[in-house]
């Protein structure tokens, strides 16, 4: 076991911090203010190749290992989360789950430019009455012999307005349950296929997040992932890649609060001194300081597992439950590091606090993590 980084994963690291310096800094908090998505910055990620970070170079991808994508999510999380879940969607939940499970027509016509960063797309699961109970689909396919007709609603979709590319989860037969329920790519402009009004949201303002109506929508049969009935395992299996990923997000969200309080408590005096000299303060930044760490180090283990071919789903769950609850914590202590200060825009603090709530929700509750840990303790 040894805890060194690779040269090419500090590279990346290394193009992330700068990227998220010199790229998203600037305008961030405009974004966040009139919920503009950062298409330039997202275009200039794909040119990067961090759209398709772990893809392989035959369709398109970098061919990085997992633990670049943390470091690379970690570092874009710092600064703007409403880009860094762009990152997460096209390569954990859209690329991964055609590469490992698509057909070669499929990789070749889909992969290839959503792995290159030509468009992104998008993970269509959740509707409004299946979020954590993710088998009660109402959405439906109907079996049409050549093609499936596609009809129903999805709900709180990122990249819902600006993907080109969608992978809608959706039921085939009833009778069957989860067992019936299939995977379709279902392209922009397919007809039938709307984009609801964009959501007012609470954090990632810029990210774009849509409900999508599908009525009629015909989507041929080479467009469904697998063998008939392998959807709900699809979704599950590239969701616990895709929980590395908000994970990491978590992580960059809390480290990023972290590095901003650990500064202004150095520069910010009272009592005649910098407030980084008041115990109460040092306490906070350590406790920050150590859980933090150990966000990072469960990051890092999920990834390593994935990488090395090992069972990852329930490290990945613990990975995402932990760094979630750190970074509302390490946020909300951020904000206090901060006083009146950190209740304003221009400090960044705030819109890092509104940020880390939906690492708790999105990918799966801390509730549902709960639910994927037990399960793996218990059986
Ligand atoms: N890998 C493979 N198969 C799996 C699996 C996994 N990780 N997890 C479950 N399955 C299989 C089970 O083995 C079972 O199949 P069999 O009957 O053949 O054994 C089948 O799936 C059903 O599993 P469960 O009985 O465990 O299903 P459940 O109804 O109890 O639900 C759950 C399990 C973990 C709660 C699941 O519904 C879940 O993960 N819910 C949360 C949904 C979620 O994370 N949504 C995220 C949407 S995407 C998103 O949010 C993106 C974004 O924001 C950016
Ligand atoms: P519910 O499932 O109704 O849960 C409500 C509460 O009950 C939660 O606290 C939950 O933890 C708790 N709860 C539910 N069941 C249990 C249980 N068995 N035990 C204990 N507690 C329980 N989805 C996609 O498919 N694709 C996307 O790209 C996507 N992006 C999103 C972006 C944003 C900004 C948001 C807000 C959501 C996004 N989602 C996406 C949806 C997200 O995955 C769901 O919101 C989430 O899974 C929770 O589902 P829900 O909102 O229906 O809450």
């Amino acid at each position: 076991m040894h805890f060194e980084f690779t040269e090419e994963q500090l590279m990346i690291r290394q193009a992330a911090r700068d990227f998220a310096q010199n790229e998203l800094k600037p305008g961030v908090i405009e974004r966040d203010e009139h919920q503009k998505f950062p298409a330039e910055q997202i275009k200039k990620l794909g040119e990067l190749g961090f759209l398709g970070l772990m893809v392989s170079p035959e369709y398109g991808g970098s061919g990085m290992d997992a633990i670049s994508y943390v470091l690379a999510m970690e570092e874009l999380s710092k600064i703007d989360s409403s880009a860094s879940v762009v990152v997460s969607v096209n390569n954990s939940l859209v690329c991964y789950g055609l590469e490992k499970f698509g057909t070669e027509e499929q990789k070749q016509k889909y992969l290839v430019p959503l792995a290159s960063g030509q468009v992104h797309g998008a993970f269509c699961l959740s509707e409004p009455e299946a979020g954590s109970d993710a088998t009660s689909q109402r959405t439906t396919a109907i079996d049409m012999g050549d093609h499936y007709l596609l009809n129903g609603t999805k709900n709180w979709i990122t990249n819902g307005g600006t993907a080109s590319t969608y992978l809608v989860i959706a039921q085939t037969d009833v009778a069957k349950g989860h067992k019936g329920i299939n995977a379709l790519i279902v392209e922009k402009g397919m007809p039938g296929f709307t984009v609801g009004p964009k959501e007012n949201k609470m954090g990632i303002r810029g990210s774009d997040t849509h409900s999508l109506m599908f009525t009629d929508v015909k989507v041929p049969k080479e467009n469904r992932i697998g063998e008939d009935g392998f959807g709900f395992k699809f979704a599950m299996q590239t969701l616990e890649g895709g929980r590395i990923g908000i994970a990491a997000q978590a992580l960059g969200i809390a480290s990023g609060a972290f590095e901003l309080a650990t500064a202004y408590a150095k520069e910010r005096k009272t009592f005649g001194k910098p407030i980084a000299d008041h115990q109460a303060i040092q306490f906070k930044l350590a406790d920050m300081a150590t859980e933090i760490e150990a966000a990072r180090l469960l990051c890092l283990k999920a990834a390593w597992l994935k990488d090395n071919h090992k069972p990852y789903g329930p490290a990945s769950a613990m990975a995402k439950l932990f760094a979630s609850e750190v970074a509302m914590k390490t946020t909300v202590e951020a904000v206090q590091i901060h006083g009146g200060y950190g209740f304003v825009k221009e400090y960044h603090v705030e819109r890092l606090m509104r940020d880390a709530k939906i690492t708790q929700i999105y990918e799966g509750t801390s509730e549902i993590q709960k639910i994927v840990i037990s399960r793996d303790v218990l059986k």
